[in-house]
């Protein structure tokens, strides 16, 4: 083997990559991949944004871009934030990224030395652990229920830095529809997380790609826009979203919101990750983003994720013994996260299931800590409602006997 920089020596191969190629045969329904449903993609707005692009902004769609972005695109991502809440943002202080899985990576490029301790819930979102593996950063997690995560266990989990003489470089959270638990940190402990993260001085990082997919309940503010309520917050938060959850991920288009001080390492990194983001894509993005066609396809796209979510629990209820299958009801994203009882091993289960002609990921991988192996992570957002309810009766083939 040709030597490799030490930090590989533990990397390895995503096991949901792996997944996904049996969940691409004919005979499979998968609810491993949290792909967006393609049937929503708006095909003809991208197309017609396309057009536009190409007779009347060609040269520069085509050409070299600044690295933090297009602007005529930053002032639609600003537009997006203003939808969640966050009325103004500095231009400045946002960047564009190549999906916020790069989001992920450039933060930690700038802020994990080997060692640091990274915050991550438990579960945590399976591509950022590795990134964070890949920083080598220490990662301790936090435990969560339905409403997130849970404040008293992010105190025992700083004080225990404290004894090992460390301080956690940030906390990672995806607050709103989590991926893969489906939570959704309350409002009270959102504010209570932030007044944590001041008064110790840990960065919180929300990484958000899924607050749009909403099928019930009222949205709820990101952290970012809650900083205006407690002084110095602002300092001690960054936002990451993406355009491939509720536009197209194929356009690989994410941005980050960073305090200003941030701003020149991130756009160093971005620099030397790759320039800047597809200016092709952004103009695109821009075109069909100033359209408003979005407002009419968000409501369509919430309405059929709560479809197919409602669909896969009723299924789950009727095809499962009572207390078999276990979760928190997700308001909106597109995973639910179901429990098994204690000592049964999901990975086990995987060959039974794949033979039945169904697929799910096994939880043990979203647990960089405290490895637990009874969960499940069944996505809802591909399969439609027919092969949901297939697909949960062979699920229940494959694991009830
Ligand atoms: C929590 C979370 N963060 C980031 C991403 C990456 O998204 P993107 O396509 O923007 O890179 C995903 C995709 O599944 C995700 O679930």
């Amino acid at each position: 083997m040709y030597p490799l920089a030490s930090r590989m020596a533990s990397a390895k191969p995503s096991f949901v990559r792996e997944i996904l190629k049996v969940a691409n045969r004919k005979d499979i329904i998968s609810f491993a991949g949290g792909l967006p449903d393609p049937s929503l993609f708006d095909v003809e707005g991208i197309q017609a944004a396309t057009e536009t692009v190409f007779s009347s902004n060609s040269s520069a769609a085509l050409q070299y871009g600044a690295t933090d972005g297009y602007l005529g695109f930053k002032q639609q991502l600003a537009a997006v934030m203003a939808t969640r809440g966050v009325a103004t943002v500095n231009l400045e202080q946002l960047i564009v990224t190549t999906g916020s899985q790069q989001g992920i990576d450039l933060v930690s490029k700038i802020l994990i030395d080997p060692d640091d301790v990274v915050l991550v819930e438990r579960p945590a979102y399976l591509a950022a652990v590795q990134v964070f593996e890949l920083y080598q950063a220490q990662m301790r997690g936090i435990e969560q229920d339905g409403d997130g995560i849970q404040i008293p266990d992010l105190e025992r989990a700083i004080l225990e830095c404290k004894k090992d003489g460390k301080r956690p470089k940030f906390i990672y959270t995806v607050a709103t529809f989590g991926n893969p638990s489906g939570s959704t940190l309350s409002l009270e402990r959102r504010k209570q997380l932030l007044e944590i993260a001041v008064r110790e001085e840990i960065m919180v990082i929300e990484d958000d790609p899924y607050s749009e997919l909403r099928f019930s309940g009222t949205n709820l503010p990101p952290l970012i826009a809650l900083c205006e309520d407690i002084p110095n917050a602002s300092n001690f938060v960054m936002y990451m979203s993406t355009l491939s959850k509720f536009v197209a991920p194929g356009l690989r288009l994410g941005w980050i919101i960073a305090p200003t001080e941030l701003i020149q390492p991130l756009t160093i990194v971005k620099q030397a990750a790759d320039l800047h983001s597809s200016s092709f894509a952004q103009y695109v993005a821009a075109t069909y983003l100033e359209t408003g066609r979005l407002n009419q396809m968000l409501p369509k796209i919430r309405e059929a994720y709560g479809a197919k979510g409602n669909a896969m629990m009723e299924a789950i209820a009727q095809a499962f013994p009572a207390g078999m299958l276990e979760f928190n009801a997700p308001s909106g994203g597109m995973f639910i996260w179901a429990k098994m009882a204690d000592g049964v091993d999901t990975m086990s289960l995987v060959k039974k299931a794949v033979d039945n002609g169904i697929i799910f990921v096994p939880g043990a991988g979203f647990f960089p800590d405290a490895k637990r192996s009874n969960y499940l992570r069944l996505s809802f957002a591909t399969p439609n409602l027919e092969q949901i309810k297939e697909g949960i009766k062979r699920l229940a083939r494959a694991i009830v006997d």
